[in-house]
Formats: structure tokens, C-alpha cells, sequence
């Protein structure tokens, strides 16, 4: 046994059971201190038992108190271990305090100590801890519907949740059970394009990010081309505008980009040069906005794999083989689409018919099904090119082809 001075002993109102102190016993023992059981306390002299002895001490004004120490890995433990005590010797909580325990416990403590350290019933401490499971359940959900969204696996998914796979692989069963007329909810308050010229008006991306596209081209693309939960892939993900979109008119989707921003952590990094990500799910629809070629040199980075970077045929080589990537990935059972937005490359004197070029090495694989103009909104040549395109008697190009292929 040990002594510790009196003073030395910690009481933490928060890690003991409550209860009401009684001054007589405390006066009763402080006249019989040699008959008192030693107190009982943490390695941190935190008191896990003997509230009443401890003041009688002081009450008698004794500067050593006998103690035995216990060892605890934690504040839980110590807790429990008071309570454990103090119900020994007929410091009884009333069902409310265990209550309150149970709950507090539930997700940190295994279901039976709980049990047997309160001494209630399976029954009782389940019913108690019902709101709390269900809680838990549903943030659960909402978790794994997150990480499905964006086309993380089921073992992922199980392993990062921490549930078991049957229970992921179920309530993803029940998130794709959806019936065929929700599109028109989904997009109720959307208004689609009907003619192939798509014009918006003001960026409205929520991250801003050079070269980012209006997301109502997205958005179009998704309502015309995909149902829900289908799976978007899109390998030049920038800004992250197709993550947006995707969330809000309920796709899946899977974004990387050779690059990913800091702002978007469910932007996987990924150079599409080494081919398609290997957990790439089938995708429903293929969406690339490549930086257009020269356009974009050394804007986004230095890497030689950047296709802002590359000479003119390594570029058009890498177009082409995402498309036959694609064509592998469909195989014969499954049809999906691949769309692909890009301008020419035309500055004075210089004219690379870019859309011309990659629909070329695209319809090697694919056939085409749709080709859309898409003007830019806003202006996009500075006050003196214009004035030397005036002079030069040069058109300044102001569209971009939104292509459309399949199978
Ligand atoms: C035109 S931006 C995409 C913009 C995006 N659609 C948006 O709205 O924010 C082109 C992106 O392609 C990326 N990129 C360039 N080369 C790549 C490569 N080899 N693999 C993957 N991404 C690449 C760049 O980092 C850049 O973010």
C-alpha cells in the first residue's frame, strides 16, 4: 500500500459518479481514521474511490492519506472503474445517471462491460442507445453514399466506414433503386438546350480555375446522354466543375486530372497519358476537356505529359488512344458516350483545325452521334489583337466543337 499527501488527491467531478456528499459520515469517519480501507487512485493521484475517507482526512487535517494506485490507459477507464466501485459498496446510480453513462459509452466501450458495469439488462441498455445507433447509422449512410458518388470500391468504401461489406454493398443496392421518373425531378429546375448552339452567360463554376467551362455544358451532356448514377468520367477534371454537376443532377462520378487542385481532395491524380486509371468503373459517359493543345502551354504545369505541352501529333496520339481505351473498357455489352469540347488553335497567320484533327483519331474507334457549337462567353482576345486582326484582315475565332461519339 502507499500514502500520498492528502493534497496531492484530484477530484474530478467529471470522472467520478455523481452523488451527495454526507457531512455526517464524513465527520463519523474523520473520528476513525485507523479504521478506514485505503483510498483509491489513478497513477495521477485522479480519485477512483473514496470520496467520504478523502475529506475525513482533510476534516482531521491529516497530511497522508493511504492509497492503493491503479493503472488506467484512459479517462473512459477510470470512469468506469469509479463506477464500478462506487456501485460496490452501495453508491447506487439512479437509472438516469446510467443512462447517461450507457450513452456516453456506447460507441467507445464493448455493448457487455457497459452491460455489466451499470448491471442493466441488454434489452435496457439497447433501447437506451437506439437514438444514438440510428444516428450513427444514418451518418453512415450518408458516408458511404458520398464515397459510392464518387466511385470509390466496396471494399474502400467498407474498409474506410468501417462496416462490414454486405451492409455497403446493401445500401448501395438501395441507393440505385430509383424509379425511371425521377429524372424529371432531378432536373426539374433545369432548362436544356434544344438547338446545337450552346451560348451561356457568365461562369458560374464554384471553384474558379484557368480554362474552367461553363458547368451548363455538363449539365446538358448529362441530361441528354446519362441516367442516374450512371458513372461520369472525366480525366481532365481542372476545377473540379463535373464533380458539381455530377452531385447535383445525381451521377457518379470519377474525376482525376494530372494535377489536382488542392481545393478539390475527390479529384484523384491521374496522367491520362498511361492509359485509364485501373478502378475505373465502365463508364456511362467519357467527358474530355483536354487544355487545347499550344493554347495552354505551361499553364496548368512543366510536365512534359501535360497536353498543353506536347508536340502536335503526341497529342492527337493521346485523344485517340482515351478513345480506343474507351471502346476496350465498353466491351460489347455496354453502350456509353464520349464527349469531347475543343477550339481551334488560331492566331495570326496560324490556323490548326483542332476539333477537325481529334475527331479524326476519335472516329477510328467510335462513331460519331452529335457535334455541338459552343461559343465562348465572354471575350476572349485583348483590345491590341483585335486591332491587328482588323488591320490584318484575320478572323478572331470565337467557338468551340462539343463532339459527341458512341460505339
Ligand atoms: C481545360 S482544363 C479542364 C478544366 C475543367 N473541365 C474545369 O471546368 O475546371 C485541362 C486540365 O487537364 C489537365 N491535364 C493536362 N495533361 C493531363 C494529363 N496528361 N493527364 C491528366 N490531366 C491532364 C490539366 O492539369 C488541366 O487541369
Amino acid at each position: 500500500m502507499n500514502t500520498i499527501k492528502v493534497s496531492e488527491v484530484v477530484y474530478r467531478e467529471d470522472l467520478y459518479p455523481r452523488f451527495k456528499p454526507n457531512p455526517s459520515k464524513i465527520q463519523e469517519y474523520a473520528e476513525n481514521l485507523e479504521l478506514l480501507p485505503p483510498i483509491e487512485v489513478s497513477q495521477h493521484h485522479i480519485l477512483i474511490d473514496g470520496y467520504h475517507r478523502w475529506k475525513a482526512y482533510q476534516t482531521a487535517g491529516v497530511d497522508e492519506i493511504p492509497c492503493v494506485i491503479t493503472e488506467v490507459k484512459s479517462e473512459q477507464e477510470l470512469l468506469m472503474l469509479a463506477v464500478r466501485r462506487n456501485a460496490a459498496h452501495g453508491q447506487q446510480l439512479t437509472q438516469e445517471e446510467k443512462k447517461r453513462y450507457a450513452i456516453r459509452w456506447w460507441d467507445v466501450l464493448p455493448d457487455d462491460e457497459i452491460i455489466e458495469t451499470l448491471s442493466i439488462s441488454r434489452n435496457t441498455f439497447l433501447r437506451w442507445t437506439r437514438d444514438k445507433r440510428r444516428e450513427k447509422e444514418a451518418e453512415q449512410k450518408q458516408r458511404v453514399y458520398d464515397l459510392w458518388m464518387r466511385c470509390e470500391t466496396q471494399e474502400r468504401i467498407a474498409e474506410q466506414v468501417g462496416v462490414p461489406r454486405q451492409t455497403v454493398a446493401d445500401w448501395i443496392a438501395n441507393f440505385a433503386e430509383i424509379d425511371p421518373e425521377a429524372d424529371s425531378g432531378i432536373f426539374r429546375d433545369f432548362e436544356p438546350e434544344l438547338y446545337t448552339v450552346w451560348n451561356f452567360g457568365k461562369a458560374t463554376n464554384e471553384v474558379r480555375h484557368f480554362g474552367n467551362i461553363p458547368p451548363e455544358i455538363i449539365e446538358n451532356l448529362l441530361y441528354y446522354y446519362t441516367k442516374p448514377f450512371d458513372v461520369v468520367f472525366d480525366p481532365f477534371g481542372g476545377g473540379g466543375s463535373t464533380i458539381d454537376v455530377c452531385l447535383r443532377r445525381k451521377r457518379r462520378y470519377y474525376v482525376s486530372d494530372l494535377n489536382p487542385i488542392p481545393a478539390r481532395p475527390d479529384i484523384r491524380k491521374h496522367d491520362i497519358t498511361q492509359g485509364l486509371p485501373d478502378d475505373l468503373p465502365v463508364p456511362d459517359l467519357v467527358f474530355l476537356d483536354p487544355p487545347y493543345w499550344k493554347q495552354a502551354k505551361g499553364k496548368y504545369s512543366d510536365d512534359p505529359n501535360d497536353l498543353g505541352n506536347m508536340d502536335l501529333e503526341r497529342f492527337l496520339e493521346t485523344i485517340g488512344s482515351i478513345a480506343r481505351d474507351v471502346k476496350r473498357k465498353w466491351r460489347a455489352d455496354h453502350s456509353g458516350k464520349l464527349a469531347i469540347i475543343i477550339g481551334p488553335w488560331n492566331v495570326i497567320g496560324e490556323f490548326v483545325d483542332l476539333p477537325f484533327l481529334c475527331y479524326e483519331r476519335i472516329a477510328k474507334y467510335l462513331t460519331p452521334v452529335q457535334r455541338i457549337t459552343v461559343p465562348y462567353n465572354t471575350q476572349i482576345h485583348g483590345g491590341a489583337y483585335v486591332k491587328l486582326a482588323k488591320e490584318k484582315r484575320e478572323l478572331l475565332y470565337l467557338t468551340r466543337d462539343l463532339m459527341v461519339f458512341e460505339r
